[in-house]
């Protein structure tokens, strides 16, 4: 056995277990496991999952906050002002650096799955063009999906439908749009159906920001279903934000839910960007801006949750932590009951592998790639609840991130006594 995993808390399994490793396969998983791994991990009770995917992050534009001003409102048109202001002078090299930190950071939280977004209006395309250098060198890392995205529009923007059709010849996994941001209704429509001809043209995936506004009137992703079912791409389509639909009355959000599941398309919700970014216009009362997340899930949608923008102009704050995000969720989304917050580690696991398309190499079952994570939390409550460090990363059977949580001592009275926010079982005389 190349390695040993003792004493693990597996999700739906009672009691702890022993996971053996051989070949980058997982091999067995047992209540104990005889003999020892060339090496070995104790888990020590604690939860261990498969990998952690980040389907939707701006790696061009991270850690490049305030360059050249910082957003002084937080609202998104000014963010999306400033971008177009740095992309003037950004270069190569810039990205390069800024782009593979925060790799690291996302790897060091427990993902090993990215879509990285990158911006298609650029002229020069220097995002795509870097990512898809650096896709290579971090392939023993991370899994790099690449994603077109227009971030000025595909009609909007003069050379927008060329650049966005060079982006995928040079070999984006993904194509994008942003149909919201067209000029108008129209050219909307055609952003979606330009953006699936490319797809059906290339054949790649899709992956659409649509509806990231607060306007209830914005409704493209109905176009989205249709054009999803109509070529057959169930399966093949994400829809990212959908933030609009937190105003659309009951019976159209049930119709688009219908829809949503009919086409099979997954849906990503970025709620650190979204809360902090939308709806800065109404007064108030205030609405939310998130797609109706719990909704969503109830009737089958497959929905998991993204980083989105990590220190950028739209973002100054963000630490590429997932299982933070999905405790914003937890508090935004009003998805705070307890199984609830247990649909936050599927969402960024095994539904996050449905997006990528991974599903048949994915999760924690004898044959699959030994690639997984184990939390310092003994269960799903307190991941989120904890936003959890990651003990171990693992990938292809390899220790790829191994962490020494923080120790705080509290000197009380004449004791000196570890603090470290978990749950100690009452003494025994205790009775309930
Ligand atoms: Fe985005």
């Amino acid at each position: 056995m190349d390695l040993v995993i003792r004493n693990a808390c597996l999700r739906g399994k009672d009691g702890l277990w022993d996971i053996a490793v051989e070949n980058k396969k997982f091999a067995a998983i047992l209540p104990k496991i005889l003999g020892n791994g060339k090496k070995e991990i104790d888990a020590q009770g604690n939860l261990m999952l498969p990998p952690f995917g980040d389907p939707h992050l701006h790696l061009d534009a991270v850690l490049c906050s305030g360059e050249p001003r910082y957003n002084m409102s937080g609202g998104l048109l000014e963010g999306i002002q400033i971008w177009g202001e740095r992309k003037k002078y950004h270069n190569k090299e810039m990205i390069r650096h800024n782009a593979l930190e925060v790799i690291k950071w996302e790897v060091a939280h427990g993902v090993l799955h990215i879509r990285g977004h990158l911006d298609a209006t650029d002229p020069h395309l220097l995002g795509l063009e870097t990512l898809l250098e650096i896709k290579d060198q971090v392939k023993d890392i991370v899994n790099l999906q690449l994603s077109a995205f227009p971030q000025d529009g595909i009609f909007t923007n003069p050379n927008g439908a060329a650049q966005l059709e060079k982006c995928l010849k040079m070999g984006a996994d993904c194509v994008g749009g942003a149909p919201h941001l067209e000029m108008t209704y129209l050219d909307g429509v055609r952003d979606i159906q330009f953006v699936f001809d490319l797809a059906e043209k290339y054949d790649r995936i899709v992956d659409i920001h649509v509806d990231e506004t607060a306007d209830g009137n914005s409704r493209f992703i109905e176009y989205m279903c249709k054009e999803a079912v109509s070529r057959g791409m169930e399966g093949l389509v994400s829809a990212s934000h959908i933030t609009a639909m937190d105003q659309y009355n009951n019976d159209y959000a049930f119709k688009i839910i219908g829809n949503l599941k009919r086409a099979d398309i997954n849906v990503i919700t970025n709620p650190t960007s979204n809360s902090a970014c939308e709806n800065r216009l109404e007064g108030y009362p205030k609405h939310r801006a998130l797609a109706r997340v719990n909704d969503l899930l109830e009737r089958g949608v497959n929905v998991t949750i993204a980083n989105d923008s990590v220190m950028n102009p739209w973002h100054i704050l963000g630490q590429s932590n997932l299982l933070h995000t999905a405790n914003l969720l937890a508090h935004y989304g009003h998805m705070n009951g307890f199984t609830q917050i247990k649909k936050m580690i599927d969402m960024i696991t095994y539904n996050s592998a449905k997006t990528f398309l991974i599903q048949d190499d994915y999760g924690i079952d004898v044959g699959k790639n030994a690639d997984f994570i184990v939390l310092d939390a003994k269960n799903e409550i307190d991941a989120v609840r904890l936003c959890s460090e990651c003990l171990y990363v693992v990938k292809e059977g390899k220790i790829i991130v191994e962490t020494i949580p923080a120790k705080r001592s509290l000197h009380f009275r004449e004791d000196v006594e570890l603090v470290d926010m978990k749950i100690k079982p009452y003494p025994s005389k205790v009775k309930f």
